[in-house]
């Protein structure tokens, strides 16, 4: 039995999905459509139960939450004073070449396993991953540009202008005989045609063209609300659920009578211009987010981080992530966001990554008093009072909060000041994700082996009810015991093919319990329960079913 991560496994995983129903590329039909994707009908109730175990856990069973619901396009100077408009961006870099666009942070590692890279390592330095100091074979590079060279990197300078570009390099090494030529600088020079002008360049991994310098790129996506597309009518398409939270706070305290440390949780659809949506859902440009915002006075803010922190990590594990391929990470001092004075991430060893690399699951930050008080002042400052942002010509800050008291009055303490904000942050579509990675097992003593062991709370389907024949009145029996199951849980009925195939199929799907009725059941009243993690069937009464999944399941 294994469930190892590695790139096959993955990739074993989307064809499942896809085979049964779980994720589907959206608008597959035309093609697709890069970082969007659609659940199918096992995806939608898999991705269901994990939001209602989220706002169970967090909203119903808690007396100091409350939920909320917020608009997806808010007004525009939300995203102003946030912060978003000025500073949610990813670096990036285009090709001049091919006009491909790259994030910045990620051109090494796409350029570590271009085809075009790996093959000019083999001709001209003896293979890759290349030693460090490479030994470099100019004569090698010459013939390499001039055949393989030309199909694979077209927009490499060494391709284009094979002798010239060889010169920066024989030139330099000759000025400097000490200097040691690693992967990195190799691959600039080969992409550097004008050096005196440029500088060393960094090649594209797609075409080897020279890429631009790295330039701002807002992550927002926007639209116009109204007929009429100009500036006035620009609006953005929330990236995150946090800031619907923040200017509703008023609205909460006025209306309910919530008291501090108190939080607002909400889920709903975010979206983002991700420049590399990549690694199935894991990124994508349209997701889901559970977000909380705690709300609580400053001098219990530590306090309130470390128990959020430690709370949401025990969340994962409680559902079944294992605790040896999740891990809490404490970002360093020039990781944090613009916003926030400390942030854990809880992260997951998907099966796309690495041996030994961690994803982001959910961020738990200590945002300080900087939303509320953004939006009440304009002023973006952090926790140590130092702006952000820099001040309009004027002198006052660049962007007019909305001018409201967003302070709160704590009756007992007799004190008035702007609470302090807790916010796990968690992506309803990276949770099922990994909820998915964790279940997808590989069994291969099975007929079919391939079975997804989901938390019962998490499982699609919680039962399916299969006459072993569909005659000799074994359906009449089978189909009143479905009828009362799926009144309390998702259940299946199942009449058709062998009982091995409909077995099979349940497995992949994650029910973790399958009743069948055969010939005994006429004789002694007994069904067949069969346990889907160890195979193992026990007869109970068939009177006893619907007891029998209260028993063993969480209530649905
Ligand atoms: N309000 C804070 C905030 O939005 P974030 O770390 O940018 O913080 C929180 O996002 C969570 O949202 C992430 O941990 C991840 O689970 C999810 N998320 C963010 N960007 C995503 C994307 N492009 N695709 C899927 N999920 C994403």
């Amino acid at each position: 039995m294994s469930n190892q991560p590695t790139t096959d496994v993955m990739d074993r995983i989307v064809a499942l999905c896809k085979r049964r129903g779980f994720i589907f590329q959206s608008s597959e039909i035309y093609g697709g459509i890069n970082g969007f994707w659609d659940y199918g009908p096992l995806g939608v109730e898999l991705k269901r139960n994990v939001k209602e175990a989220w706002w169970t856990d967090m909203v119903r069973n808690r007396e100091d939450m409350v939920g909320l619901d917020c608009s997806i396009i808010m007004h525009p100077q939300v995203w102003k004073v946030s912060g978003h408009y000025d500073l949610f961006a990813d670096k990036m870099q285009t090709c001049r070449q091919c006009k491909k666009l790259f994030r910045a942070d990620q051109v090494w590692e796409q350029l570590k396993g271009a085809p075009w890279v790996l093959s000019f390592a083999e001709a001209c330095c003896g293979g890759a991953p290349a030693p460090q100091p490479l030994q470099f074979n100019s004569a090698a590079a010459m013939a390499w540009a001039k055949a393989k060279g030309r199909k694979l990197a077209p927009g490499l300078a060494l391709v284009r202008n094979t002798e010239a570009t060889l010169s920066w390099l024989a030139e330099d090494l000759r000025n400097n005989p000490e200097m040691q030529l690693g992967v990195t600088t190799l691959l600039q020079y080969m992409a550097t045609e004008q050096k005196a002008q440029t500088g060393l360049v960094t090649p594209c991994p797609h075409c080897g063209g020279d890429l631009t310098e790295p330039r701002d790129f807002n992550l927002m996506l926007e639209s116009y609300a109204g007929p009429i597309k100009d500036e006035d009518n620009k609006v953005f398409l929330r990236p995150e659920t946090a800031q619907g939270i923040f200017v509703n706070f008023r609205n909460v305290c006025d209306t309910t009578r919530i008291k501090v440390p108190f939080g607002i949780a909400q889920i709903g659809k975010s979206f983002r211009n991700e420049i590399t949506p990549r690694n199935f859902t894991f990124r994508s440009r349209e997701f889901e987010q559970m977000e909380i915002e705690f709300f609580c006075h400053p001098s219990e803010s530590n306090k309130w981080y470390e128990y959020w922190r430690d709370l949401r990590y025990q969340w994962y594990v409680g559902l079944g992530l294992r605790s040896e391929k999740l891990r809490l990470r404490e970002h360093e001092k020039e990781e944090l966001s613009h916003y926030s004075c400390g942030t854990s991430d809880i992260e997951y060893a998907f099966p796309f990554l690495a041996a030994g690399d961690f994803g982001e699951l959910e961020g738990v930050a200590h945002r300080g008093d900087f939303d509320l008080r953004s939006h009440m002042e304009g002023k973006l400052v952090n926790k140590d009072g130092k702006l952000v942002l820099d001040l309009g010509p004027d002198g006052k800050p660049k962007y007019r909060g909305s001018g409201k008291d967003l302070s709160y009055f704590d009756d007992e303490r007799k004190e008035r000041f702007i609470p302090h904000v807790i916010e796990p942050s968690a992506g309803a579509d990276r949770a099922t994700l990994a909820f998915i990675c964790e279940a997808y097992t590989v069994d291969e003593s099975r007929p079919s082996p391939e079975l997804m062991k989901f938390h019962p709370r998490l499982a699609p389907i919680k039962a399916a009810v299969f006459p072993l024949v569909n005659k000799d009145g074994l359906p009449e029996i089978a189909r009143p015991i479905y009828e009362e199951i799926r009144k309390h849980y998702p259940a299946q009925y199942d009449a058709k093919a062998s009982i091995g195939k409909r077995y099979a199929r349940m497995d992949e799907a994650g029910t973790p319990f399958c009743f069948t009725i055969d010939g005994q059941t006429k004789e002694d009243s007994t069904v067949t329960v069969r346990d889907r993690d160890t195979g193992h069937q026990i007869r109970i009464d068939k009177s006893r079913c619907l007891e029998y999944l209260r028993e063993h399941l969480a209530p649905a």
